[in-house]
């Protein structure tokens, strides 16, 4: 990979030539290629989609539906599998809701029932998880009344599957796991969990909010039933997400949300759904935001996902060895085989928020806080940590500024 030439497609590093960005986890920056693409869209063809019957609407509507279909191509699906959200808490409120909504014969055919989720079934989860994928399961289960089971870590804080094992029975309708961790870059055994929530007639979840564009994912591979992304955190604009649905599950599903654009027939007491995924996409979407996800995904596509996880391993390699020689660190990482390219870190007498701030000072952006993960940083034992998150456009020369910056902190801090 030539990251000089990389850096050149995105704008922000011509207006920032200094800054060492390592906070792509919170979200990422945007190449011209995704400018663009909205940009026309805004300027040449805007109009409404499935609408419009004249030149633009048609236009609109052929653009939306080829982000759907590389969207889908991207993640292994079929493009009547993908659904558009706004984000991934979007698609995980909405995941949850649609599944509240659904009849339990459509979706476990062996079982008998009017709902598909009822007092008596249990949720499995993960300490590991991201409060996007954590509460919406905690408020079905406090709705239902519930149980909601959590998958904890190991000594060597990987997640415990021998533990999974039992925590996953035959009550168990739901198994919900994070691909990768957005504090420790973890990338999780999806794949193994999915195989024992499937034999004890289970539906998988995925969270690969922090996976997608930064290592391969397949949801067949994965074994995922569901699985949801943000648009932003994979050089896609903000305001778009993505809910990934198996085909023969979401079109038995219902909507959660209602209005123009999903209806078949509307009578005065109730209405019957047009055919997935549209029954799902009511309103209005974000045209230009879809169109510009579009673009991200055919732009990560010309440089290969599996390209630009090795130098994100790489970088991880670095990070872990450099930070691993400043006296008084404590890393929270998992090794870089596994890791997505996340590293968080505390240091001795300084919070991580102090850090974060002195790190801004000297043109290197990192995330500080319990990164809306406080389950995990309490199995971590933390109540924070500063995190450094990399990607296809940073360098060497970005850790080395951190090191400095860390440093600078320490010599502050020791005064
Ligand atoms: N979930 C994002 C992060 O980890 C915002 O920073």
């Amino acid at each position: 990979m030539n990251i000089e030439s990389i850096k050149k497609d995105f704008p922000f590093f011509a207006e920032h030539p200094r800054f060492a960005y390592l906070d792509s986890a919170a979200t990422s920056q945007t190449p011209q290629a995704v400018l663009d693409a909205m940009q026309e869209y805004y300027t040449s063809f805007r109009s409404n989609i499935h609408r419009g019957l004249y030149q633009m609407g048609e236009e609109a509507s052929e653009r939306y539906e080829n982000a759907r279909a590389s969207v889908a191509r991207f993640v292994g699906a079929q493009p009547e599998e993908i659904i558009f959200t706004s984000g991934a808490t979007a698609s995980s409120n909405m995941l949850v809701r649609m599944l509240e909504e659904s009849k339990r014969t459509d979706l476990f055919p062996a079982q008998k029932g009017p709902t598909f989720f009822k007092e008596e079934d249990e949720i499995v989860t993960t300490v590991m998880e991201h409060h996007a994928s954590l509460i919406p399961l905690q408020e079905l289960a406090k709705r239902k009344g519930s149980a909601l089971k959590l998958i904890p870590l190991t000594e060597t804080q990987m997640l415990d599957y021998a533990a999974a094992e039992s925590l996953i029975t035959e009550k168990t309708t739901i198994v919900a796991c994070v691909l990768a961790s957005n504090v420790t870059g973890s990338v999780n055994d999806v794949r193994r969990l999915a195989d024992i929530a499937h034999a004890r007639g289970a539906l998988m979840i995925v969270d690969a909010t922090e996976a997608v564009g930064h290592i391969a994912v397949d949801v067949n591979t994965l074994g995922a039933d569901f699985l949801y992304f943000s648009g932003h955190k994979m050089l896609g604009p903000t305001g778009i997400g993505v809910l990934y649905a198996r085909k023969d599950l979401l079109e038995n599903m219902n909507p959660s949300i209602f209005g123009g654009g999903i209806v078949e027939k509307v009578s005065e007491e109730s209405s019957t759904w047009t055919t997935s995924p549209k029954r799902f996409e009511a309103g209005t979407p974000n045209i230009a935001g879809a169109i510009g996800l579009g673009a991200a995904v055919e732009y990560l596509e010309t440089i290969g996902t599996e390209t630009i996880h090795a130098h994100t391993r790489e970088l991880t390699v670095y990070a872990l060895e450099k930070l691993g020689q400043i006296p008084g660190m404590h890393i929270f990482a998992a090794v870089a085989e596994t890791n997505a390219g996340i590293v968080s870190f505390t240091v001795d007498g300084i919070h991580p928020h102090d850090l974060a701030q002195i790190a801004g000072k000297e043109h290197v952006a990192l995330r500080a806080g319990h990164h809306c993960a406080a389950l995990y940083m309490r199995a971590l034992g933390v109540p924070a940590t500063a995190r450094a998150s990399f990607y296809l456009y940073n360098t060497t020369s970005d850790i080395d500024a951190l090191v400095e910056a860390i440093k600078k902190a320490q010599a502050i801090f020791a005064k």
